[in-house]
C-alpha cells in the first residue's frame, strides 16, 4: 500500500517536472492595449507568431493563443514563423532573412535560443530575442522596444555570427509579423515633387504588394516608408482595427505584405536588398533599422495620436518644446539678392512680428558663383558680391531688428559646375565609364567616406564657429543617387554592394556629430520639397519642409496626410505667393502647424499687413494647443467639400478649430450641417469665438454663446464655410 502510494507520487511529481520542462516559450510583446505574440515548443525549435491584436484581459490565456487557428496544408505551418529564412525547404513565404555563409552554404534555419526583458531607462520596455542557426555559429536578435502608454513597438533585429570568414547577407529585415484577419486594406502613398504623400488604399487579396524607395537618398520621394493597414474592415477616423506604421530608414526601404492561402497576411520591413549584398565580418553587429507602429482599434485617430504622442515624448528633438516662427525668402527672391535687400526683409520679419529669418539658398560659392541651380553647390563660402560682408554682417543686421538669423544648406550635393567637383571628383557618386545623370544639375557626395563626412560637418561647424548666434539651419537635399558608385569602397576593397547602406549610416555619423556639438539648435529637414522624412531623422531635427507646394488648397491634404505620421510641431508650413487663393486662407493653413512666411512684406497693403500682424499675434497665443494638444480630424477633405481639423489642448480647456473649403463649387456642401468635435470634457462649458479675421469683418459665429462638451460633440457647431468664408478658425475655451 505504502509502495502504491510512493510510486504514485514519484509518477505525479516525474510527469509534473516533465509538463514543466516540456512547456512551451510563450513570449507575450504587449502594450497597454495591443500584443504581439511569439512562442516555440522549447529551446532549439522555431519561433512562431500566434496573436497579433488586441492585448488580453487575462494574460495567462496568451500561451493558448495559437490553437484557434489551423493551417492544415503541408509546410503551412511555417507561414507563421517569427522570422521567416530562405534556403532551408520547409518555408514556403517571403523570407526577412537570406545569407550565404562563409563557407558558401546558402540556407539559412533560425531557432528559438532564449529571451531577455529588461526595463529600458527611457521609461520603454525592451525584449531580446535570440535565435540561432543550428548548425552555423550565426545569430540574430529579434528586438522590440514597446512603449506602453503610447501603444507604440519598435522592432528591429541584429545580426552577427562568429564563422570563419564574413557572411554575405542578402536581406536582412528589421521586422516579420503575421497577421490572423480575413481582409486586409492598405493605405500607401506614392508622390513627385510637389506632390507629396498622395495616398491610394488597395485590398490585399493573394500574392504580394511591396512599397519601396530605390532612390538612396531622398528616399520617399516616390514612395513613402508610411503605411495604415487596415485589418478585417477599411478602418475610419474614429472605428476600425488598423495599424499605423513605417521603416524609420533614411535611405532604401521595403515593406512587403504577403498574402496567403489562408488570408492570411505576411509583412517583412526593413531596408530594400536592392543592389545592397551585405559582406558581414565575424564578430560585427548588424544592426538594422527599426519598423515603428501602433496598432489603434478606435480608428485612425488614434492611431495617430498613438504616434504623435510618441514621437513628441520620445523620438522627436525638443519635441515638448518651442519652435521658431519664420520669414523665408525662397519664393521672394529665389536667387536674385543682395545684402542690402536681405536687410530691408528683415524688417518685413520684424513688422510681421515673426521670430526669424531665414536665407535660403543662393548665398554662396565665388568662382561658380550660384546664381542659379546649375552652379556653385559645394562651395560654402559667402558670395562676396552678393554679401561682401559676409554672413556675420547678416547676423548682426537681424539682430539690430530683433529676429534671429537662420541658414540653408545642401551639404550632401555638389555641381558638377564648382570648386568642389573639379579639387575632389574621387568624393563624388559616379560611375567614371558611364556618363552622368544629374538631378536639379547636381550629383551626390560620397558619404561612405570618411573625409567627405569631414567636408559636410564641417560645413555646419564653421557656419557655427563663424556665427554663434545662428539660430537655425534648413538642410535640404536635392538628388537621388544614380550611377551607384562609391570611389572610396573601390579604393578600400569593399563591395560596391554596400553604397547604399553605408551612405545612410555616413549620413547619420555626421547628424550625431552635429548633434554632439550642437545639441539644441532647430533644424529642418527639407528635400527638395517633403522628400526626405522618416522617424529616425527626427532624432536630429526638429522640423520639416513638407513640400514645396504651398499652394494652401494641395497644402490642406498634404498636412491632411503627413498628420497621421507626424505632429502639428514638426510641420513647416509657409505662407506664400503660389496660389490666388485669398491671404487669409493661406494663413489660416500655414497655422495649422508651425507658420512661416516667404513673402515680401514691403509689398504688402495696409490692410493684409495689420492682418498678417493680428494672424500672428494670434498664432502665438494658440500655437502651444496646436504643436502639443491632440488633433481630431473631424471633415475629411475626400469625402466632403471641406476639411475640418480641431487641435484640443491636453486639459481640454481650450482647443483651436481650422475650416477649409476645399471645393469651390456653387452652394458647397459646407453649411447644411455642424461638425460634431471631439476630444472635449463633456461636462465642461466652452465658448467659441472666430479669430483671424480682418479688422471689421463680422463672423457669424456667436462668441457670447456658452454650450457644453457634451453638446458639442454630439450636436456640434456650423464654423459657416462658404465662397465667401473659404476659411474659418475658431478658438475654443472652457470658462
Ligand atoms: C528645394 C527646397 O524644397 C526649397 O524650399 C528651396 O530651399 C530650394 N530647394 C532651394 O534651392
Amino acid at each position: 500500500m505504502r509502495l502504491t502510494k510512493l510510486l504514485f507520487t514519484l509518477g505525479a511529481l516525474t510527469w509534473a517536472f516533465s509538463f514543466s520542462f516540456a512547456q512551451k516559450v510563450t513570449i507575450p510583446v504587449t502594450t497597454k492595449n495591443l500584443a504581439l505574440v511569439l512562442q516555440a515548443e522549447k529551446k532549439g525549435e522555431q519561433l512562431k507568431i500566434i496573436h497579433l491584436g488586441a492585448a488580453l484581459n487575462n494574460p495567462s490565456e496568451y500561451e493558448i493563443s495559437g490553437t484557434v487557428y489551423t493551417l492544415q496544408a503541408e509546410g503551412a505551418s511555417s507561414n507563421t514563423n517569427a522570422f521567416a529564412v530562405a534556403g532551408i525547404n520547409n518555408n514556403f513565404t517571403e523570407p526577412a532573412m537570406a545569407v550565404v555563409h562563409a563557407d558558401g552554404n546558402n540556407s539559412v534555419d533560425l531557432r528559438y535560443e532564449n529571451h531577455v526583458v529588461s526595463a529600458s531607462s527611457d521609461g520603454a520596455t525592451l525584449h531580446q530575442i535570440t535565435l540561432k542557426d543550428p548548425a552555423y555559429p550565426f545569430f540574430v536578435d529579434l528586438f522590440f522596444k514597446t512603449w506602453k502608454e503610447n501603444d507604440v513597438i519598435e522592432q528591429w533585429s541584429v545580426i552577427r555570427h562568429s564563422e570563419k570568414g564574413a557572411v554575405t547577407l542578402n536581406k536582412y529585415a528589421s521586422a516579420n509579423l503575421y497577421f490572423f484577419n480575413r481582409d486586409y486594406y492598405l493605405t500607401s502613398y506614392n508622390g513627385s515633387w510637389a506632390r507629396e504623400m498622395q495616398p491610394a488604399q488597395t485590398q490585399l487579396r493573394q500574392g504580394m504588394h511591396t512599397i519601396q524607395s530605390r532612390l538612396g537618398t531622398r528616399e520617399n520621394l516616390h514612395t513613402s516608408p508610411n503605411f495604415m493597414l487596415s485589418l478585417d474592415a477599411p478602418a475610419t477616423e474614429n472605428s476600425g482595427t488598423v495599424m499605423i506604421g513605417q521603416i524609420a530608414w533614411n535611405g532604401n526601404f521595403s515593406i512587403q505584405f504577403e498574402t496567403d492561402v489562408y488570408k492570411n497576411l505576411h509583412l517583412v520591413a526593413g531596408i530594400n536588398p536592392y543592389q545592397s549584398a551585405y559582406n558581414l565580418k565575424p564578430g560585427v553587429d548588424f544592426e538594422t533599422p527599426r519598423f515603428i507602429y501602433t496598432l489603434s482599434f478606435e480608428g485612425t485617430g488614434k492611431g495617430s495620436r498613438n504616434l504623435q504622442n510618441w514621437m513628441r515624448q520620445n523620438n522627436l528633438l525638443d519635441g515638448e518644446g518651442s519652435r521658431l516662427t519664420l520669414l523665408n525668402n525662397w519664393e521672394a527672391t529665389y536667387f536674385n539678392f543682395n545684402q542690402e535687400e536681405l536687410v530691408s526683409l528683415f524688417k518685413g520679419a520684424n513688422a510681421l512680428g515673426v521670430d526669424m529669418f531665414l536665407l535660403d539658398d543662393g548665398w554662396f560659392a565665388n568662382k561658380y558663383p550660384r546664381d542659379h541651380d546649375r552652379a556653385g553647390l559645394g562651395d560654402w563660402e559667402a558670395n562676396q558680391k552678393k554679401l561682401p560682408d559676409g554672413i556675420p554682417y547678416l547676423v548682426k543686421e537681424a539682430g539690430k531688428q530683433g529676429i534671429k538669423f537662420g541658414i540653408w544648406i545642401e551639404p550632401e550635393m555638389v555641381n558638377p559646375k564648382s570648386v568642389l567637383y573639379e579639387k575632389h571628383p574621387d568624393w563624388v557618386i559616379r560611375e567614371e565609364n558611364r556618363p552622368e545623370i544629374y538631378f536639379r544639375n547636381q550629383l551626390v557626395l560620397d558619404l561612405t567616406n570618411p573625409e567627405v563626412q569631414n567636408f559636410v560637418y564641417g560645413i555646419v561647424d564653421n557656419l557655427f564657429t563663424e556665427n554663434p548666434e545662428l539660430a537655425f539651419i534648413k538642410w535640404d537635399c536635392n538628388a537621388p543617387i544614380f550611377n551607384g558608385h562609391s570611389k572610396y569602397l573601390e579604393k578600400n576593397n569593399l563591395p560596391q554592394s554596400h553604397l547604399y547602406v553605408e551612405y545612410t549610416r555616413g549620413f547619420e555619423k555626421v547628424l550625431k556629430r552635429i548633434r554632439e556639438k550642437y545639441p539644441t539648435v532647430p533644424m529642418m529637414l527639407c528635400s527638395g520639397g517633403g522628400g526626405r522624412t522618416d522617424f529616425s531623422l527626427f532624432r536630429y531635427f526638429t522640423e520639416f519642409w513638407l513640400s514645396d507646394n504651398t499652394d494652401p488648397l494641395e497644402r490642406v491634404f498634404i498636412q491632411w496626410n503627413f498628420s497621421y505620421y507626424y505632429p502639428a510641431i514638426t510641420m513647416c508650413n509657409h505662407v506664400t505667393n503660389w496660389s490666388n487663393k485669398p491671404l487669409k486662407y493661406r494663413i489660416d493653413v500655414a497655422s495649422m502647424g508651425k507658420l512661416g512666411f516667404d513673402i515680401k512684406v514691403g509689398e504688402l497693403n495696409d490692410k493684409d499687413l495689420n492682418f498678417c500682424k493680428s494672424a500672428v499675434a494670434n498664432y502665438n497665443q494658440f500655437k502651444d494647443i496646436v504643436w502639443h494638444g491632440d488633433l481630431f480630424r473631424l471633415v475629411s477633405p475626400y469625402d466632403d467639400d471641406f476639411a475640418s481639423l480641431l487641435f484640443v489642448n491636453p486639459g481640454k480647456t481650450e482647443g483651436v478649430m481650422f475650416n477649409y473649403l476645399t471645393n469651390w463649387r456653387y452652394l458647397p456642401e459646407t453649411t447644411i450641417r455642424p461638425v460634431r468635435l471631439q476630444g472635449l470634457d463633456p461636462d465642461k462649458k466652452y465658448r467659441i469665438a472666430e479669430i483671424n479675421l480682418y479688422e471689421n469683418q463680422r463672423s457669424p459665429v456667436d462668441a457670447t454663446r456658452v454650450y457644453t462638451g457634451d453638446f458639442l460633440m454630439k450636436v456640434g457647431i456650423n464654423p459657416n464655410v462658404n465662397l465667401s468664408r473659404p476659411s474659418v478658425v475658431l478658438k475654443i475655451e472652457a470658462e
